[in-house]
C-alpha cells in the first residue's frame, strides 16, 4: 500500500477547521485508492508565537522538510497586528515558502456550472471559466533587499525592492509553459514592462524561454489591464504567469469569478522538495469556531496534493467530482448560498464530500 507522511500545519483562526475537512477528504480518497496517510502536526503562525515566541519554530520547518507533503490551513489574527514585523504570523508563511524553496504557486480559478449563479458577475461572462494563475512565490517585493523604514533626508521613508534575477524568471517560466502545454497551450505573462525595469527583464526572459515551447501561444499584458480583463472577459485566459505581488492581487480578484474566496485552492511547488497545499483565503478570525466557513478550497487543495505530489490523477479527480456532486445536490456553505439551495456548515460539507468520494 502506498504510504505518505503529511505535515499538518493548521495555523490560526479557521485553519484547524478547514484542515479537519481536508483530512476527511484525503482519508476517503486514500481508502478508495489504497493510499495510507500518516499525519503529524506542527505549529505555525500566531499559535506558534504564543507557545514558543516565534511564528515559525525550527521543528515546524524540519517536519515540513521530512514530510511527503505539507497541508496548511491559514495564519494570522488581528490580535498580532501590533507585533514587530519579524514575528508576525505572515512572516511564518513567507518563511516556510522560502525554506522549502516553493517558487511556483499554482492557483486555479474554475467556475463550476453549479456555482455560476454564486458569481457576482453575469452568468454568460463566467460560465466555463478555467484559469490557472501561476504566481512566482519566493522573489519580488516580498523578499527584495534593501527593505525597511529609515530616515532619509530627515524624513521617515519606507521601501521594498522589486527584484528578479534572470534565473528566477527562467524557472517559473518553465513551470508556466509546461503547465500551459497540458492545458489549452495559451500563456499570458503579466507584468508592468511599460514602467518597471524589473518587468522588462521579466518579459525578455519569458520571451527567451518561449522559444523552447513553440506550441504555446504567448501573450503579454500589463498588470492594470489584466486586472480589468479578468473581470471584463475572463474566458480569454487559459494560463497566466506573473510575479509574486501581482499574482497575490490577481488571484484574489480571480476568486470572485466562482464567487467566493472559499473555493480557491493552491499548490506551492519547487519541483524537487516537498510541495505545500493551502487554500488561498486567510484565517478569518471573526468566523472561527462558528462552523460556517467553506472548506472546499482546502478540500480542493488536498486534490491538488494527490495530483502534484503523488501523481495520482484518479484520486485527485475523485475529490473534484465529489465536490461537484455535493454542489449539484444543492448543498452550500453560507458564502456560496443561492436560491433553492440548502445552507449547511463546514463539518457537514466536509462529511458529505467525503461520503461522495466513497460513493
Ligand atoms: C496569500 C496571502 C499571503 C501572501 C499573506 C498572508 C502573507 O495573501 O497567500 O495570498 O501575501 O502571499
Ligand atoms: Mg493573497
Amino acid at each position: 500500500m502506498e504510504h505518505y507522511k503529511i505535515a499538518l500545519l493548521e495555523g490560526d483562526g479557521i485553519g484547524p477547521e478547514v484542515i479537519a475537512e481536508g483530512v476527511k477528504a484525503l482519508n476517503a480518497a486514500g481508502k478508495k485508492f489504497g493510499i495510507e496517510f500518516e499525519y503529524e502536526k506542527a505549529l505555525i503562525g500566531g499559535c506558534a508565537y504564543d507557545k514558543t515566541g516565534t511564528p515559525l519554530p525550527d521543528e515546524t520547518v524540519s517536519l515540513a522538510k521530512s514530510a511527503d507533503a505539507v497541508f496548511l490551513g491559514a495564519v494570522g489574527d488581528w490580535k498580532y497586528d501590533t507585533l514587530p514585523p519579524e514575528v508576525r504570523p505572515e512572516k511564518a508563511l513567507l518563511g516556510i515558502r522560502k525554506a522549502l524553496n516553493l517558487f511556483a504557486n499554482l492557483r486555479p480559478s474554475i467556475v463550476y456550472e453549479e456555482l455560476v449563479s454564486s458569481s457576482p458577475l453575469k452568468p454568460e461572462l463566467v460560465r466555463g471559466v478555467d484559469i490557472m494563475i501561476i504566481r512566482e512565490l519566493t522573489g519580488d517585493v516580498y523578499f527584495g533587499e534593501p527593505k525597511g523604514i529609515s530616515t532619509v533626508n530627515g524624513k521617515k521613508t519606507g521601501y521594498n525592492n522589486m527584484v528578479y534575477s534572470e534565473d528566477e524568471v527562467e524557472r517559473i517560466a518553465h513551470v508556466a509553459f509546461q503547465t500551459a502545454m497540458k492545458r489549452q497551450k495559451r500563456l499570458c505573462s503579466v507584468d508592468k514592462a511599460n514602467v518597471l525595469d524589473v518587468s522588462r527583464l521579466w518579459r525578455e526572459v519569458i520571451c527567451d524561454v518561449s522559444k523552447q515551447y513553440p506550441e504555446v501561444e504567448l501573450s503579454h499584458m500589463y498588470v492594470d489591464n489584466a486586472a480589468m480583463q479578468i473581470i471584463r472577459a475572463p474566458k480569454q485566459f487559459d494560463t497566466i504567469v506573473t510575479g509574486n505581488i501581482f499574482g497575490d492581487i490577481l488571484s484574489d480578484e480571480a476568486s470572485m469569478l466562482p464567487g467566493s474566496l472559499g473555493m480557491l485552492p493552491s499548490a506551492s511547488l519547487s519541483g524537487t522538495n516537498t510541495g505545500m497545499y493551502e487554500p488561498i483565503h486567510g484565517s478569518a478570525p471573526d468566523l472561527k469556531g462558528k462552523d460556517v466557513v467553506n472548506p472546499i478550497a482546502t478540500i480542493l487543495s488536498a486534490s491538488m496534493m494527490l495530483k502534484y505530489s503523488f501523481g495520482n490523477d484518479a484520486a485527485a479527480k475523485s475529490i473534484e467530482d465529489a465536490v461537484k456532486a455535493v454542489l449539484r445536490a444543492g448543498y452550500r456553505t453560507p458564502d456560496i448560498k443561492a436560491d433553492g439551495t440548502a445552507v449547511i456548515g463546514t463539518k457537514q460539507m466536509g462529511t458529505l464530500i467525503a461520503e461522495a468520494i466513497l460513493a
